[in-house]
């Protein structure tokens, strides 16, 4: 009797515990914390959810900002000093580096104001406002419309909207859906155009441990770089002028030297990209089942090859690092998330609380058939997804050759549509693409990876979804063949290909209409956008309409749980505690790892593990200055907090809204929770302050730039 209960209570409670909420799932929208400020207080919080989020007064939200549309970062001084990630600020940094001046090899520091580098293009954005415009947006709509009807009917009413929202001249508004298109967001922004470069370590310090060490716990990498606002004189955004002051910020962070502690609050704030929290569980196992091991099968092909090249020499190391990097670091996250996945049991999980959704909704008939449909759909989309990733993958991501392909034939295609004009306009802009191409170019590499990939196409792709030329030419032997033929041809010679912009319009209309490679990538794009694409939209689109109606009916069905929007750029709160984790068949993990461990790690002349003779004398002499704690120099900590992409450079800050840390990274198999958060494994990565002040202060001298900041200490 008691097994049995005790076997109903084991089967039951993930029933009885519907989303599954669990302590620190979450990405809130900032304007509506005050539901939960009592949960954040009990985890430690000493804030008000008006210091976090405040239209009228000063909060947290005017510190924090959009950085270049991809990342996060935070003003932490009142000079408009912008702490981001190394990995956030790599473009500008690289941009920068020249062989004289490596800035990425030697690290910078500016040592004056005046010594600061502009980066034209770059942006930061701060969010002013946020408000629930779901009235506006959905006056009219009706159950009965088509979703054509609905969605023209909800930009009529945003586009009108639009000019009578309240703001000021030099911001911006946008609208965003949340849930599905069940609710929608107004956001009121600022954006500061001149932004330069401060500061950043050197590679072997902002991006210790590179691929290897990517999403890996423990960490040792000192991911930041230091960037800083200027503005116009009435402080307001303006063009890079060198009269612009810097920013005066509404808000800038306090530093924090308290360190932290197993357990400590920790807060997140910043613009998360996009999750999929809630999905059926059909289409979670589709991830896992179908969509992952081809792209990381696909994925995996290539690195080996571009390894084995860039291990023998150090100038296709250069050319390729970058390359390699972006690759790898999806590849490396899919694997995380399928074990995941596996571990935390997800899919089990996600077909429990289906059951608990069914019995609830039983007698609605708007729910009625609802997961059967969803089932369906999945089931329906699943060999175009599949096909979708082996053509996106393969011919659009990985094959180099394709690359100038598509700049020659796109030249080509605005002549055709624009005549000499649109020729003329477009063509400085392929012309510096494709010498930025060709500079980091291998064709005997590229020609090997083409091979085996196409190989794999062959041997692997739906002969039903793709094109039948893969099967027929590039099986076996035969990529070798098609290989020695195209890449003999033009596009596989830089002086050739830059040698084509040099002809008249029709001259390179004729060539790039006679080259196999353009021929090649045309034949297999119309097609996938035929047979594969279209559908896989149009089946996007039924999904999409029933995953809003499957929202609202979660919502519904489950009233007690609180309920966050999926991930999708705009400004979240996530909040947790400072946590180490137990990972399957190893030792449980600390929250924090030490300057030691970086020792641990060093191999002379690595390029990923090499260490700066002056950090490891400091390491030595233990000469920490005032960030170390006791003879130790924290380097990296891990906390519960619920992240994805996007959140790199986003603020980490204690009880009281100082910066404690940097969020840059996940753990592995906790890279599951965009799709299913599982506070057992899923931890974000940071590196502790201490070590960012400690690396600009001791290691690099540039005592001046700590100087600017707010440093507070709590704790002692
Ligand atoms: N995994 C982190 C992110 O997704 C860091 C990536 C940059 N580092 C790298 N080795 N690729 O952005
Ligand atoms: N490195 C990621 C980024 O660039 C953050 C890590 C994650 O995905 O959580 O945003």
């Amino acid at each position: 009797m008691r097994i049995l209960r005790l076997l109903l209570f084991v089967f039951l409670f993930p029933v009885f515990s519907p989303v599954s909420l669990q302590a620190h799932e979450g990405m809130w929208l900032p304007h509506l914390l005050q539901q939960l400020e009592g949960r954040m207080r009990e985890t430690g919080m000493r804030m008000s959810a008006e210091d976090i989020y405040s239209v009228n007064n000063t909060s947290l939200k005017d510190a924090v900002l959009h950085f270049g549309g991809g990342c996060t970062g935070s003003v932490i001084s009142k000079e408009g000093l912008v702490l981001t990630n190394h990995h956030c600020g790599y473009g500008q940094i690289q941009a920068h580096s020249t062989v004289e001046r490596h800035l990425l090899r030697d690290g910078f520091w500016a040592g004056t104001k005046a010594d600061e580098l502009p980066n034209p293009g770059l942006t930061v954005t701060f969010i002013r406002r946020i408000e629930d415009v779901t009235d506006i947006a959905l006056a009219g709509v009706t159950a009965d419309m088509s979703e054509a009807e609905r969605q023209s009917t909800i930009d009529r009413n945003l586009n009108d909207h639009a000019p009578s929202v309240r703001r000021e001249a030099d911001e911006d508004i946008f609208f965003r859906p949340i849930y599905y298109g069940n609710q929608y967001l107004l956001f009121v922004t600022l954006t500061y155009r001149d932004v330069r470069l401060v500061g950043t370590p050197p590679e072997s310090i902002g991006k210790f441990g590179a691929d290897t060490d990517n999403w890996v716990w423990p960490r040792h990498t000192g991911d930041f770089s230091l960037f800083r606002i200027y503005a116009g004189p009435d402080n307001r955004p303006a063009d890079y002028s060198p009269d612009n002051r810097p920013y005066d910020p509404v808000h800038h962070l306090p530093v924090s030297l308290g360190g932290v502690k197993e357990g400590d609050f920790t807060l997140v704030y910043g613009f998360p990209g996009r999750t999929q929290q809630y999905l059926p569980a059909s289409a979670v196992a589709m991830t896992l089942e179908s969509v992952n091991p081809p792209r990381i099968a696909i994925r995996d092909t290539a690195l080996h090859i571009l390894d084995r090249a860039m291990r023998a020499d150090e100038k296709t190391r250069l050319q390729y690092a970058s390359k390699y990097a972006r690759i790898a670091n999806a590849w490396k996250k899919w694997i995380g998330e399928n074990q995941g996945l596996t571990q935390t049991r997800a899919v089990w999980k996600k077909k429990s609380l289906e059951a608990e959704f069914r019995e609830r909704v039983e007698s609605d008939p708007r729910y009625h058939s609802l997961l059967e449909e969803l089932d369906s759909i999945v089931a329906t989309v699943t060999p175009y997804e599949v096909a979708a990733q082996y053509h996106n993958e393969i011919i659009l991501r990985t094959v180099e050759i394709f690359t100038p392909a598509r700049w020659l034939q796109t030249l080509a295609a605005r002549y055709a549509e624009n005549g000499e004009k649109g020729y003329a306009d477009y063509l400085p802009r392929v012309r510096s693409a494709l010498a930025g191409f060709y500079k980091d170019y291998r064709p005997d590499l590229d020609k090997e990876v083409f091979v085996a990939l196409m190989q794999l196409y062959a041997q692997e792709g739906d002969p039903r979804l793709a094109h039948p030329i893969i099967f027929q030419s590039f099986a076996g032997d035969g990529a070798v063949q098609m290989a020695s033929t195209l890449y003999s041809g033009t596009l596989a010679d830089a002086a050739r290909t830059l040698a084509l912009l040099d002809l008249s319009p029709e001259a390179l209309t004729n060539a790039v209409q006679a080259d196999p490679v353009i021929g090649l990538y045309e034949q297999l794009q119309s097609h996938y956008k035929r047979e594969v694409g279209q559908p896989l939209a149009r089946w996007q689109d039924e999904m999409d309409q029933r995953m809003r109606r499957y929202m609202a009916a979660q919502m519904e069905a489950f009233p007690d749980q609180p309920y966050y929007p999926d991930a999708n750029g705009t400004l979240r709160v996530t909040f947790g505690q400072v946590e180490g984790y137990q990972p399957e068949g190893r030792p449980r993990y600390e929250c924090q790892t030490w300057l030691s461990g970086v020792i641990e790690k060093y191999v002379p002349g690595d390029y990923e593990f090499d260490v700066p003779a002056r950090l490891r004398e400091l390491e030595e002499r233990k000469d920490y200055g005032p960030y170390g704690e006791g003879d130790r120099m924290p380097v990296c900590f891990i906390g519960s907090n619920h992240t994805t992409g996007g959140n790199s450079g986003s603020p980490a800050m204690d009880a009281d809204g100082h910066l404690i840390g940097l969020n840059f990274d996940r753990v592995w198999e906790g890279t599951m929770s965009d799709l299913n958060f599982d506070p057992s494994i899923c931890r974000n990565i940071m590196v502790d302050a201490r070590y960012i002040l400690f690396i600009i202060d001791k290691f690099a001298g540039a005592r001046h730039i700590v100087d600017e900041m707010t440093l507070v200490n709590t704790r002692r």
